[in-house]
């Protein structure tokens, strides 16, 4: 399966355009990574991609087929500030089961531990709580991950542990990635192919 965006505009001012005539293709047995200057329109382009913003020009595709927003969307966007994403009133477990229970195995390879299950969100730290965030978004209806600077706020050593478990997965059930990051060491460790920003947009 292929991930297409092709001709993608948007501004989020009238005149000042951030995305311009962009494409991009991802295939599902891939890891195609982005790098790119700060402020240049990285999130921007995920969000998109993601369905988070709508009313940009272009289309996005899977395998040509405009995707069906009433039912889960299969291209699940991972932020890099997991609190920002999360209802700080519901307890961890409803927050993961929101999208799906996943099996005790896998928990056990993000290193997400049963206690923090019962905690709010401010009870957790930020890394703890990344790991639910990607969990999350591995619903078995998933066919592509966007990650946007998801393991900026992780030690060295989770971010290995955190990667490999993604990859792992994602290579087991045919999930593509499209990884943003302004880490090159990491994104030449992970990625297939790595693209820059500046050269997609055609500002
Ligand atoms: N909701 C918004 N309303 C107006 N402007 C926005 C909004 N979100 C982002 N921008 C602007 O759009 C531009 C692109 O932002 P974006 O977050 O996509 O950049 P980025 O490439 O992800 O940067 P970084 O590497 O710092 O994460 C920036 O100039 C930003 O200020
Ligand atoms: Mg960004």
């Amino acid at each position: 399966m292929y991930l297409n965006a092709n001709n993608i505009s948007y501004a989020y001012k009238k005149n000042k355009p951030i995305l311009k005539n962009l494409s991009i293709s991802i295939p599902d047995n891939k890891v195609i990574g982005l790098m790119g200057d700060s402020g240049s329109g990285k999130s921007t382009l995920c969000k998109v991609i993601s369905g988070y913003i709508k009313n940009y020009t272009g289309t996005v595709t899977l395998d040509n087929n405009l995707i069906e927003t009433k039912d889960f969307y299969p291209i699940q966007l991972i932020f890099q500030h997991p609190e920002k994403t999360m209802n700080p009133k519901w307890k961890m477990h409803k927050v993961l089961s929101e999208s799906w229970n996943p099996p005790q195995e896998l928990m056990d390879t993000f290193g997400l531990k049963d206690n923090w299950l019962g905690r709010w969100p401010n009870e957790l730290s930020g890394g703890e709580l990344q790991r639910f965030s990607i969990l999350r978004a591995l619903n078995p209806k998933t066919k592509f991950i966007i990650a946007d600077e998801i393991s900026t706020m992780l030690d060295a050593v989770t971010q290995v542990q955190i990667w490999d478990a993604l990859l792992d997965y994602c290579k087991q059930n045919k999930i593509g990635i499209l990884a943003v990051s302004h880490d090159k060491e990491l994104l030449e460790v992970i990625a297939d192919d790595i693209l820059l920003f500046n050269e997609i947009n055609k500002l």
